[in-house]
């Protein structure tokens, strides 16, 4: 155990049995894990836990994924949208409380064309002086992310949800492809947004064999942000009888991540927090350094139902953001509110 990690924080690629090993272990063995990859966060980004504001712009969405609860056939949605103004206000409440980081989240929403959604950035990074804007809108053109990457956006998340073809293809429908999204992800790289991938854990049809090819490809997209959370089922999708994924697979999965990518920017996830009481602790004790509370308007929070049971009070938003430093704190860590720029961002 110790030898293997040692290769890995030595630089040396593990091999696919290697990983399936890391990915299984529990007890003593897990601990070891967690806390290796919890010394590797300590040496590049010490006890800072890095605080983003999340703002879910939209509910609507065009795409059907299996697992979502805002699909566009989910006929029960609750659907909504924030105006430019209505965003642009959570921004700067935001700001006005310390957040320098402003997370715009939504379905893949036809009213957000690249003039909207720039004129917002714009809006935004100039009201915010020193804010840094991610954007998390789905996939779109190459010209719509060089638009957008000008109007001054500097980070962009989109998952990548399985690197496994087949797996991908049972996830979504037809019209939605792995291809395409490894395109939308290598645009992104290349117009120089700090960029984010990442994939649910315990996913429908997902094996380890999976999930070792998501990390081969995090290894080689080299992404600065990864976000990984456990599969919650939707009431009402498709996955609605599966059982979610496993808190403890997901931890085992951000710490391989953190071993491999020193300094990523990973996120213990509001899916990991909603799973399981003091799931966001133990992913950050596992090597994650960022969280991401809801900033949105209390109105449409609840509308914005991933999956069953998504936390949207309490530590996971901004009104407890008291209890949130606590619960950091409690753990050993602090919380920050700086910009938290990846460390190969000048
Ligand atoms: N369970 C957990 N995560 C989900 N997401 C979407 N639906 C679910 C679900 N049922 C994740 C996807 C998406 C991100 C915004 O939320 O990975 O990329």
């Amino acid at each position: 155990m110790n030898k293997l990690i040692r290769k890995i924080i030595g630089g040396a690629s593990p091999t696919d049995e290697e990983v399936k090993h890391l990915l299984s272990v529990d007890g003593e063995d897990a601990a070891v894990l967690h806390q290796a990859a919890r010394e590797v966060c300590d040496s590049v980004y010490g006890k800072k836990v890095f605080i983003r504001g999340l703002i879910e712009i939209s509910s609507y969405c065009k795409n059907d994924c299996l697992y979502c609860g805002i699909r566009r056939s989910n006929r029960c949605a609750e659907r909504y949208r924030l105006t430019p103004d209505e965003i642009v206000e959570c921004a700067l409440y935001g700001y006005s409380i310390g957040f320098r980081t402003f997370v715009l989240q939504g379905g893949e929403d036809g009213y957000f064309t690249d003039a909207v959604v720039c004129r917002v950035v714009e809006r935004i990074k100039s009201s915010c002086e020193g804010c840094a804007v991610t954007l998390s809108l789905g996939e779109r053109s190459t010209d719509s992310y060089a638009q957008l990457r000008r109007s001054g956006a500097d980070r962009y998340l989109l998952r990548h949800e399985s690197a496994d073809f087949e797996h991908y293809a049972k996830l979504h429908p037809r019209e939605l492809t792995l291809e395409n999204r490894i395109r939308c992800l290598g645009d992104l790289k290349s117009l120089g947004f700090q960029t984010g991938c990442g994939f649910m854990v315990g996913s429908p049809h997902q094996t380890l064999d999976s999930i070792v090819k998501d990390i081969r490809f995090i290894e080689e997209l080299q992404p600065e942000m990864v976000g990984i959370g456990p599969f919650i089922p939707h009431r009402d999708t498709p996955f609605r009888d599966s059982p979610a994924g496993s808190v403890s697979l997901t931890l085992n999965c951000l710490a391989i991540v953190r071993l491999i990518l020193p300094k990523v920017l990973l996120p213990a996830t509001t899916a990991l927090g909603s799973l399981e009481g003091g799931g966001r602790e133990r992913g950050i004790l596992a090597g994650a350094n960022v969280v991401m509370p809801n900033l949105s308007p209390h109105d449409v929070r609840r509308k914005y139902s991933l999956y069953d049971n998504k936390l949207s009070t309490g530590v996971e938003s901004v009104e407890g953001l008291s209890e949130l430093r606590k619960a950091i704190e409690s753990i050993g860590y602090v919380m920050s509110l700086e910009r938290g720029d990846h460390l190969s961002v000048k």
